[in-house]
Formats: C-alpha cells, structure tokens, sequence
C-alpha cells in the first residue's frame, strides 16, 4: 500500500503499525497483513542495547533499513531519522535521500520541524510526523500533554505538521481525549503508542508486543506472546541436552 492508500482509510479502518529491524521479522510482518513496518530508532535499545536513542546513527538506520526491505513487500516501510540527522533542511534533505535508498518508502523525524517536513514532501518524500513524548530529545519517558497549555501545544504542533503535508503522525503517550482531538482536527492518519483507542491507526515496538524483555512493562504495552520464555525453554532445552550428550542424535546427524 502507497501513503496516499494509506490516507484514505481514514475513517474507514484502523491502520497496523509495528517496528521490525531485521528481514526475518519484517518478512513475518509483512506476510501477516502489517499495513505499516516501522524502521524504529527503538533499535538503540531493542538491538543495540543502548539505555535510549539517542546514541543511534545514520549508519545504523540505513543497515536496519536495507534489511527490512529484503524482507517486506507489501508493507510500507517508515524509517526514523535519528537524532541530529534533521538539524537542518540541508541535512534533512541528504539523510532521508540515504533512507530512501536503503529501501525506506517514508522517513519519521521527531517533533514540529514545520521547514524539514516542506522540503521533504516538496522533493516527493512521504514523511510521518511524531508528537507527543519524543524520545529524542525527553529527559525522562512521561505521559505528555496532561497540562492543558503542553497539551494545546503538541495540538498546534500536529496542526501545523498536517498543514506541511505529512501522511501520518504518531502521538506518542499523550492523554486519550487529546489524541481524539488531533484525530479529529488532522487529515493525516494519527498512529497512537500509549495514545488511547480514538486514533486512525496503533504502533507498537515488536520486541515489547512479543514479550522479549520481561523486566519493563509500560502501562501502554500489550503483551500479545511471551518469546522471552520460550526462548529460555529452547536454550534451557539445548543445553541440557548438549551437556548430557543427547544433541546431536542420529536423525540430526550424517552417515
Ligand atoms: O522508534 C520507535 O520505535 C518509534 C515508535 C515508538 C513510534 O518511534
């Protein structure tokens, strides 16, 4: 589906977002119907094991992107501008042109940058906003937008990224009837993380919907699988049957 598809299924469909990082995922993604792959700078943390984002690169998000569009074909794929990559419209310009060429079919910069977002649609690249919490750049991870001036603040922000051309925008952990609000007021599709259900469309980061990491659970997060026990069940498995000198047996071995 192209952004424009996208679009229109504004009040018509809720719209699937989840982030992938690697062609294994994106291809099960992909296959399963995700409407949206998201090339998140989560990957500071969910790969890279960073305590945030703000230490990921061009470098990393253009491998990330190569390697989810070897994997999806029918999704289209967003990738995050990390940090410092849209310092200007020039740098913008540069770095969105390397996701694009990586296989990424729409670029997500964090925050109002009303002159990036112009000169990004201008040359043809389909950009989604991000408002809300912005990890980027927040000194600690809280619900925003609880005050009502924070609150009509990240409203004219989405406003004004709307009027600039972006296709979607992600409201990320802001009170539900704000983002009903922005829902209500944009033509973008609204993608809400830990934004309540009145959104166009949900995002969640892979790792955390799959269970991978059981110590943190933001009150946003839906765990849909448990793979973090799973996966210890395996090597738990395989190890014991390695040490005891059952793996590998003669079906898993040549004559
Ligand atoms: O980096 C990311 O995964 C994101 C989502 C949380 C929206 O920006």
């Amino acid at each position: 589906m192209d952004v424009g598809e996208l679009r229109r299924l504004k009040d018509f469909r809720k719209v699937t977002v989840l982030t992938a990082y690697d062609y294994q995922t994106a291809k099960i993604l992909d296959s399963a119907g995700v409407d949206i792959i998201l090339v998140g700078d989560s990957l500071g943390m969910v790969v890279l094991g960073y305590e945030d984002t703000k230490r990921v690169t061009m470098h990393d998000m253009v491998r990330h992107t190569e390697a989810v569009a070897r994997g999806a074909s029918s999704a289209l794929i967003v990738s995050d501008m990390p940090i410092n990559s849209y310092d200007s419209v020039e740098d913008a310009m540069v770095n969105a042109g390397k996701l694009v060429e990586a296989g990424a079919e729409a670029v997500k910069p964090e925050g109002n940058v009303p002159g990036v977002v112009e000169a990004l649609v201008e040359t043809g690249i389909p950009v989604m906003g991000h408002v809300g919490l912005l990890p980027q750049t927040a000194e600690e991870y809280k619900v925003k937008g609880k005050k009502q001036s924070e609150a009509d603040r990240i409203h004219s922000d989405a406003l004004e990224l709307d009027s600039k051309g972006v296709f979607s925008i992600v409201l990320e952990c802001i009170p539900r009837k704000l983002a009903r609000r922005i829902t209500e007021a944009v033509g973008a599709l609204t993608i809400g993380i830990g934004a309540g259900v009145h959104c166009d469309g949900q995002v969640l980061v892979i790792n955390d919907m799959l269970g991978m990491e059981g110590s943190h659970k933001p009150r946003h997060v839906k765990r849909y699988a448990n793979l973090e026990a799973s996966i210890r069940e395996a090597v738990d498995s395989f190890i014991e049957e390695v040490v005891e000198g059952k793996f590998p047996d003669k079906e898993h071995s040549f004559r």
